[in-house]
């Protein structure tokens, strides 16, 4: 039929917090047309699947299974969410090893089916496993993408517009960097309307140290983030599979990057259906450019220390 939609489907492995967030918010925003749930524990990807599809008569749109590693063959985006999530306390940093031993598997498994999709990772250190994911899967750069500081900025500007009063989606402000503590905010490039923002020293601390520590603060209080993670691999879906062309701050592999090379950091990139199709050149302080190389380093001291 000519008017027949381009089918789209969004493959999700890990039905934690994070991957069943995920599929939830894909199912409420019915911009897909199919979702698949894996899960080493099959019976979670099956008790996911079976009670979010009793909620379809009140949604409609997606068509929403507990699958297999063959249900990639056919899949647009790949979602990996699985591993082990950050306890009280433990950096992200400190959930490499458990969560690279487990990639392995996970790409083998992928790219036996696939070898046209494009992978994004979110299980953490999600910039090191981005780079893990590109290395062992062969997928040209530009089709593995991490989720990055999207969250971060999101945090970011949320706090920003607390603290001018004003709604957040005016409000435009990047974390680029790790998504994790050596992560650094570019307040020369705050602004709401193209115009600049103000902001005392005082506050400054206080609004960056919320959105740096915004995931430990959660974990304490809930055990796990998971809402604003899945709105942001939404809102990174639906930019790819509308071809949107949106600027978002993903992961992505910088080559001479403000002399950065060789390793996934967070850095406002046009996605659309190619996956990043370019990233937007940044110029830095000598202050953020530091921070940046410092944030560059940390993160490629310890991808030396992988098998790759
Ligand atoms: C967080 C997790 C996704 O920042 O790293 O909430």
């Amino acid at each position: 039929m000519k008017n027949k939609l381009r089918s789209s489907r969004v493959v999700i492995i890990g039905t934690g917090a994070v991957g069943a967030t995920t599929a939830y918010t894909l199912l409420l925003r019915e911009r897909i047309s199919e979702l698949v749930l894996i899960d080493a524990n099959k019976e979670k990807a099956l008790g996911e699947a079976l009670d979010m599809n009793h909620g379809l008569p009140f949604t409609g749109g997606v068509k929403l299974w507990a699958g297999d590693y063959s249900d990639c063959a056919d899949a647009d985006v790949i979602v990996i969410a699985a591993g082990a999530s950050q306890r009280p306390g433990e950096t992200r940093i400190d959930l490499l090893k458990r969560n690279a031993g487990i990639f392995d598997n996970i790409i083998q498994n992928i790219v036996k089916y696939n070898d046209h999709g494009i992978i994004l990772v979110a299980t953490n250190p999600v910039d090191i496993l981005s780079y893990v994911t590109l290395k062992k899967s062969g997928f040209p750069s530009n089709r593995v993408i991490g989720s990055g500081t999207l969250l971060d900025s999101a945090r970011f500007r949320y706090l920003i517009g607390q603290n001018k009063k004003i709604n957040p989606r005016s409000i435009h402000a990047h974390i680029i960097g790790e998504h994790g503590d050596s992560e650094l905010p570019l307040w020369s490039l705050a602004n709401v309307a193209g115009i600049g923002l103000e902001f005392s020293e005082e506050d400054r601390k206080e609004i960056f140290n919320s959105t740096k520590n915004a995931a430990y603060e959660i974990i304490n209080a809930k055990g796990a983030t998971s809402y604003a993670i899945a709105l942001a691999l939404d809102r990174i879906i639906v930019s790819i599979l509308q071809n949107e062309a949106s600027v978002l701050n993903v992961s992505t592999l910088l080559t001479d990057y403000n002399g950065v090379s060789d390793v996934y950091l967070g850095v406002p990139s046009i996605v659309d259906r190619s996956g990043v199709r370019e990233v937007l050149d940044l110029k830095l302080s000598n202050e953020e450019l530091t921070q940046f190389h410092a944030s560059a380093n940390k993160l490629k001291s310890e991808i030396a220390n992988l098998d790759l």
